[in-house]
């Protein structure tokens, strides 16, 4: 029995992208099955609204907008323009597409806070918040990194995005640090306000035992609430956001007003089609919402009790799919591992449906996915050129060649069965979220149509029984047909295409899958055919397969150069100011400067101090500089060290220099010019 009957309107939504950065294929595997599965379920007959919108709010896009020197509102824009130029160009067609800084979700956040209030389920206390004297301010969320308090892996205020995953409340991050400054942050308290999660524990066991959608969802979250349920600092010191109500220091936390965009984007998408938005939020329509698996805890978890706290509906599915991976490496923007659907894809040439194809079949949803060209490269090409390519071209081609229409003949129960049987098992892989089983199976209908092509041997038909080739054909198109109908939704643009090549003139997106048993007209003109996919040549590959690697091998530099962490250096033992004062420091000219012979480390130097002669220093600098380039420096000289022999030389004194981790040799000089022999102290 169908789980989507016709009398529930279904409103799908996915996972809200970061208006912070580009479009990578990791993002699509949220979007394209969503987009996949509404075009499916409008093919069934169902009653379909599809809303997303950019997720606006939150530290890193303060953060970003710091960085590059604008605000946060010139950012969001950029960003929420290529979002929803790239949805279009990946056939991602959303009834709304809206962002949570509009006034529609300002208002519904407001209001769903103020519920929450007055429902009393959040309450202030006062708790500790990381803070950076040195930048003067309260460190929230992506502000302040540390180490996780439940893996020791290092980790950002509200995640440990590294390590294990978890979402973490402020205060919980050990020794933190500021990530503006790099210094070190301290605890202080302050006054916040919590949603009381706890409370809710019994309703979302129960939520999460009926909530539909991917097993991984459901399950992960139950072995989350049945280990605790903490409540949930909603509040945050910032100025971009939604202001926490009566507070105007305050604004609420992203993961607050971003899932309430699906309710504020809905609104948006009614408002501009007459239509209500309460159906799914206020009564039984039913929320699907499409998401990856890294956002499991927010969809299933805090957003239901958010709702139920409210009095609003709840979702009634969550699908989760499983991350996209390079080399086994989780997509990170910020980090490096990526693949970009503009840069590393669209602007190669390649078409988006074949990312679509890859994206939907490549492996089950709730599965991780390794992204490869050769496996994309192999799907193409024996997929979607050699079998279904195939089957449409050699059917047209033939058709074209020796009728110029579609020709008389019955269609045979055979083919309506074949037709039926895959329709009801791709609805039924549909229904379960299946993408793969789905695209498998209608592939499976072009290989039954190859089979029969081939077995019936309509080249040889033609010549002794023009009639009975014919009727062939017609069966052949009625296959072609279907599959049309079949692959809308993962192939939108080029089914466009090969229904008018098979001589229909409605419109494929609107046409059910019922359409595919209804007979083909025969008479129908039919015009020489176009090839619909090409095949990838290897070449091709290696030269994407390099661009990725080359990413991915910037990235690890990348990582191992920042990712190391300085050693921290104990402090030597306190000395009094007496022994500070014992230290005679003076500013000295480099004169003279001369390699010495035994030593590839070691510079003479000759140092006016302001004295009556000269002074000679050994310097441990000849393997950063270069005897030409100290001449007329100006340094610290340490002038009543203990004169010593380096190599041979006698030292008077000691040239300060900073020295860095590789041993390099970093001279401390003066501010500004200063008179040979100022005294230093
Ligand atoms: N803004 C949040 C979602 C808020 S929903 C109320 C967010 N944004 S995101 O830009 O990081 O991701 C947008 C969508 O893409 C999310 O559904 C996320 O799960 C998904 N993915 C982002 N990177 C992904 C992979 N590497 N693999 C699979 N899906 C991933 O999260
Ligand atoms: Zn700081």
């Amino acid at each position: 029995m169908s789980q989507f009957p016709s009398d529930k309107p279904v409103l799908v939504t996915c996972g809200l992208p970061y208006a912070n950065g580009m479009a990578h294929v990791g993002h699509l595997r949220t979007y394209i099955p969503a987009d996949i599965f509404v075009r499916s379920l409008k093919k069934m007959g169902q009653e379909v609204t599809f809303v997303c919108g950019s997720d606006t709010h939150g530290t890193p896009i303060v953060f970003n907008a710091e960085e590059l020197n604008t605000t946060p509102k010139e950012l969001i824009k950029i960003y929420h323009k290529h979002f929803d130029e790239t949805f279009k160009k990946v056939g991602v067609k959303f009834d709304a597409f809206g962002t949570t800084d509009d006034p529609t979700n300002h208002n519904r956040t407001t209001d769903i806070v103020n519920k929450l209030i007055e429902n009393g389920y959040v309450f202030p206390k006062t708790i500790e918040i990381a803070y950076c004297s040195s930048c003067d301010r309260f460190l929230p969320d992506r502000y302040v990194k540390g180490v996780c308090p439940h893996c020791k892996k290092e980790a950002r205020g509200d995640e440990c995005d590294q390590g294990c995953g978890k979402h973490l409340e402020p205060g919980e991050l050990e020794s933190p640090t500021c990530t503006t400054c790099g210094g070190p942050a301290e605890y202080r308290k302050q006054e916040h306000f919590f949603f009381k999660l706890s409370e809710f524990k019994d309703f979302l066991i129960e939520h999460l035992e009926k909530l539909g959608g991917t097993t991984n969802a459901r399950n992960y979250a139950l072995g989350w609430i049945k280990q605790e349920l903490t409540d949930w600092c909603i509040t945050r010191n910032l100025e971009w956001g939604v202001k926490f109500p009566g507070h105007d220091d305050l604004v609420v936390y992203v993961w607050v007003d971003a899932p309430i965009g699906y309710i504020a984007f809905t609104e948006e998408w009614a408002e501009a089609n007459n239509e209500s938005w309460e159906k799914f939020w206020k009564d039984d329509g039913r929320i699907v919402h499409f998401i990856g698996g890294d956002i499991i805890y927010h969809h299933c978890i805090f957003w239901p009790a958010m709702l139920k706290g409210a009095g609003y509906s709840q979702p009634w599915a969550v699908v989760a799919s499983g991350m996209v991976k390079i080399e086994d490496k989780t997509f990170s923007k910020s980090r490096g591992y990526v693949v970009w659907v503009g840069e590393d894809y669209l602007d190669h040439g390649f078409h988006p449906d074949l990312l679509r194809y890859y994206l939907a079949s490549y492996t089950s949803h709730t599965k991780e996915l390794n992204f490869s060209w050769k496996v994309f490269q192999d799907k193409i090409n024996t997929e979607l050129v050699g079998v279904f390519g195939n089957f449409l071209y050699r059917t047209l081609l033939f058709t074209f060649k020796n009728f110029k229409e579609i020709p008389e003949g019955e269609i045979k129960k055979e083919t309506l069965d074949e037709i039926a049987k895959t329709i009801e098992s791709t609805n039924e892989a549909m229904e379960n979220y299946e993408f793969k089983k789905y695209a498998d199976t209608a592939m499976a209908l072009a290989s039954y149509g190859n089979t029969y092509f081939q077995s019936n041997e309509p080249w040889k038909l033609v010549k002794e029984d023009k009639d009975a080739c014919g009727e062939v054909i017609a069966n052949c198109i009625q296959i072609a047909k279907a599959l049309c109908l079949l692959f809308e939704p993962i192939l939108p643009e080029k089914m466009e295409d090969a229904w008018e090549q098979i001589g229909m003139e409605t419109d494929v997106h609107t046409a059910g899958y019922a359409e595919g048993l209804v007979p083909v007209v025969s008479g129908t003109a039919l015009a020489k055919p176009s090839i619909l996919f090409e095949k990838i040549e290897d070449e091709k590959t290696e030269e994407m397969e390099a661009i990725a690697t080359g990413r991915v091998k910037a990235a690890m530099e990348k990582e191992s150069g920042t990712g190391k962490k300085k050693e921290i250096k104990e402090m030597k033992e306190l000395i009094t100011f007496d022994d500070f004062s014992k230290l005679d420091l003076r500013v000295g000219t480099i004169v003279n400067a001369e390699k010495i012979k035994k030593s590839k480390k070691l510079l003479r130097l000759e140092v006016d101090l302001g004295e009556e002669n000269l002074r000679q220093v050994v310097a441990g600098i000849a393997l950063t500089h270069d005897p030409e380039d100290v001449k007329g420096k100006q340094v610290i000289v340490l002038v009543n060290l203990e004169p010593a022999k380096l190599c041979g030389v006698e030292s008077h004194g000691m040239v300060l220099a900073g020295v860095d981790d590789e041993g390099n040799a970093i001279l401390l000089q003066p501010e500004k010019e200063a008179d040979a022999g100022t005294n230093i102290g």
